[in-house]
């Protein structure tokens, strides 16, 4: 059986950064409120020809560089993303073409800020059964597109950034291995935390289909009427063919985070509990075994709370979330990225990392690094 370790890290921030003091001369705040609420001072923000797949790609040559890999050697592309460059190809089919390589297997995964351990749970897979040896896993979020910059209840939150791993076959498991995972999802929440456009949801109101064809209910009277209809056979031009739905400020709105704070915040607190008794139940182990928790990084006071119900020393957390913001699913690899520069986090230490996010969707990870 193969193990998987995880043979580097990398991480980038783009340059431009905004800070609380920027955030109370656009909406009715104070860097004393959002600090004392969630931790946070400053994010960054990426600039305006700054895409997911080029953050990814600098946190990834970074990551290959730690990990004496060249992007030749890898054999499988995983990318998290809440705002990909476009709707397809997939970012991760992107990235590939940046790192110069082709014919390996390229996926985006959509799992909001659970999404890189969702991904670390899948490669560990391919892994652990000998398919692929080496994977990239990229949490890359440019989240202040989706941000609304007028609602004070979110835009305090969110920044830009990416975090990657690469993550490789192993048979010393005491050179690196996982332990323990678990994903899961609650999908009755689906209303705590969304983004409702665009998506087929949304299409439907803005539908390019003429109305006299729509209340055909049936594809195949819907083909025939499309046959019939000289207009419909004309190439669409791709400008006109939809109304998009940055033209109104309602639509606008549809675009944006919304979020219900507080639902999200007990929820994520639960979530890390069970997370931590499940993972010490199923491996027998003790909160002592445990090193450093990474935890995905949504606000300081939920990361505290955790603490104060579990008894998990404070001093074992990483908290990272003072000039990042929330970064969605690059918020884990960052942080552990950075932890490690630091020299915190030590090879042959047991990290925890829970990560919870809209659906909602939540998964941990138990391993040696
Ligand atoms: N500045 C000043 N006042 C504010 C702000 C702000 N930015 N935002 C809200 N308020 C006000 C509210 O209007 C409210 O005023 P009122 O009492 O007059 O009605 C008051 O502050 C308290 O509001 P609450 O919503 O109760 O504040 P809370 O302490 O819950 O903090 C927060 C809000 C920070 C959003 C918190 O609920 C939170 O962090 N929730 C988790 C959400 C999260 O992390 N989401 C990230 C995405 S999901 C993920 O990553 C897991």
């Amino acid at each position: 059986m193969y193990h998987s370790r995880i043979s580097g890290l990398g991480y980038y921030l783009p340059k431009k950064v905004l800070t609380n003091q920027d955030l109370e001369k656009m909406v009715d705040t104070s860097d004393e409120w959002i600090k004392q609420r969630t931790g946070i001072e400053s994010r960054h923000i990426a600039g305006e020809n700054e895409l997911p797949s080029d953050m990814a790609l600098k946190s990834s040559l970074q990551a290959l560089k730690k990990s004496n890999l060249t992007p030749e050697d890898l054999d499988f592309i995983l990318v998290s993303t809440v705002y990909p460059d476009q709707l397809m190809p997939n970012t991760a089919c992107t990235l590939q073409k940046k790192l110069g390589i082709s014919h390996i297997p390229a996926l985006d995964i959509s799992a909001a800020c659970s999404g890189f351990v969702y991904a670390l749970s899948i490669a560990n897979q391919y892994i652990q059964t000998g398919t692929y040896k080496n994977i990239l896993i990229v949490g890359t979020e440019t989240l202040h597109h989706i941000t609304n910059y007028q609602d004070r209840t979110t835009c305090v939150l969110f920044g830009d950034g990416a975090g990657t791993a690469v993550v490789s076959q192993n048979k010393d498991p005491e050179k690196g291995c996982i332990y323990h995972q678990e994903l899961k999802a609650y999908g009755e929440m689906d209303s705590a935390l969304f983004i409702p456009a665009p998506g087929a949801k949304y299409a439907s109101k803005t539908q390019s289909i003429p109305n006299q064809y729509r209340k055909n209910n049936t594809l195949q009277n819907l083909s025939l009427t499309l046959e019939k209809n000289n207009e419909m056979t004309k190439k669409p031009d791709p400008r006109e063919s939809k109304k998009q739905p940055n033209c109104d400020t309602s639509e606008k709105q549809d675009t944006y985070i919304h979020m219900e704070g507080q639902t999200v915040f007990k929820k994520a607190v639960k979530i890390m509990c069970s997370a931590l008794e499940k993972t010490l139940k199923d491996t027998g182990g003790s909160l002592d075994q445990i090193d450093w928790l990474v935890p995905h990084q949504a606000n300081e006071r939920i990361l505290k709370q955790f603490c104060k119900l579990t008894g998990f020393p404070e001093e074992k957390v990483i908290f990272d979330i003072k000039d990042t913001g929330n970064i969605s699913s690059a918020s884990i690899p960052l942080s552990m990225a950075r932890a490690i520069e630091q020299g915190k986090i030590k090879r042959g230490q047991d990290i925890l990392m829970i990560a919870m996010g809209g659906g909602m969707t939540s998964g941990s990870v138990f391993l040696k690094y």
